[in-house]
């Protein structure tokens, strides 16, 4: 049997991404370009600044994945891109890059959503088992989603107001430490200790459902307090004290997810799926619990366009195609 060659691009946010995909697990080929250092002195994403650097990389790193792959045009079975959510002039860069190479190629098109790709990175590691939970966790998203079946998602809970990703960013900016400040926060709890107890934000009980902008605003007014009294706080005991804070509240609601829904797998993704503490803390509760735990190694976990080829995979298979109206879409729902 054939298995399905597809080329995958994701311009979401800031990274050209395009890659080749064989039978939705095989990586042939996965070009990432971060426009991150661009982006850095802003503090931010800055809209513009992404769409201009897609539009200047896209046909390059194309050309790269496909050289990459070893193949040429002519083997592809179709192109998948990311459809939303995102930055409208960052999809909309790769959106037409696709739609333009699917009609000339005459190949079908297939509009990815961009947390599918996220929770398909799994599927590049380890095959999927239904039903499971996922844990989405990013710089744009925190979600806890049950699966059921390949394309079927049922989202049980969601962040109210800060992703989990945006709140570690806003806290190391506050820290004076640069964009994007996840990684950096990761590195100083592992140096520190919790010494401060900051809030957990548990919501109404049984909710699924999280919260971090009170947890921000507590990490900010410490530091606030503790510069009016001339007082310091070690950078590294903020970092762990607003970490463990972030980690109880992930790990304890996705157990309790996994278990509300019965299942036996949990499957995580996102940017800050590449935490350590995070990593840890569920490897050990999946540990005690039982569970058999699926997390992407670091560069399947931040953006890339190997996971958008993954879950295309499924939607070739269900011949789930787009036609040529297929569009950006900034809030595309799951
Ligand atoms: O999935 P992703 O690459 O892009 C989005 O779709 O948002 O996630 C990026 C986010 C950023 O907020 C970044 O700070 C965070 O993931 N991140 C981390 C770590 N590595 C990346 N957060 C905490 N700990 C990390 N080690
Ligand atoms: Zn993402």
């Amino acid at each position: 049997e054939h298995n399905e060659i597809i080329l995958a691009i994701e311009t979401s946010c800031d990274e050209t991404a395009a890659a080749v995909i064989e039978g939705g697990r095989v990586i042939r080929s996965n070009v990432v370009a971060s426009q991150v250092e661009s982006h850095k002195r802003f503090g931010g994403v800055v809209p513009e600044i992404a769409s201009r650097h897609h539009v200047d990389q896209i046909t390059v790193i194309i050309e790269e994945a496909v050289e990459q792959a070893g193949i040429r045009l002519e083997d592809l079975d179709a192109v998948a891109v990311t459809e939303g959510p995102g930055l409208i002039g960052a999809l909309l860069v790769g959106v037409n890059a696709a739609k333009a190479l699917a009609f000339t190629l005459d190949i079908p098109l297939i509009g990815v959503h961009h947390i599918a790709g996220h929770l398909y990175a799994n599927h590049l590691v380890e095959p999927l088992t239904f039903p499971l939970v996922a844990l989405v966790v990013s710089g744009g998203h925190t979600e806890l989603i049950h699966m059921e079946a390949d394309g079927r998602y049922e989202v049980m809970g969601e962040t109210r107001d800060d992703a989990v990703g945006e709140a570690y960013d806003k806290v190391a900016r506050t820290l004076g430490l640069p964009y994007p400040g996840g990684p950096h926060i990761d590195r100083l709890a592992h140096e520190g200790e919790e010494t401060l107890t900051l809030p957990r934000s548990w919501l109404e009980a049984g909710s699924f459902d999280f919260s971090f902008s009170g947890l921000k605003s507590a990490v900010i007014n410490t530091l606030h307090n503790a510069r009016q009294r001339d007082e310091k706080i070690p950078v590294e005991n903020l970092a762990a004290s607003f970490q463990a804070s972030v980690i109880d509240v992930l790990v304890d609601k996705t157990i309790r997810a996994v278990k509300e829904k019965q299942v036996n797998h949990l499957i995580v993704a996102g940017g800050v799926a590449a935490n350590k503490g995070l990593r840890a803390a569920l490897k050990d509760a999946c540990g005690r619990e039982g569970i058999q735990l699926t997390i992407p190694p670091l560069h399947l976990c931040t953006d890339n366009a190997a996971m958008i080829g993954a879950a295309a995979h499924v939607q070739y298979q269900q011949s789930m195609f787009s036609d040529d109206r297929l569009n950006g879409n900034p809030g595309l729902t799951l």
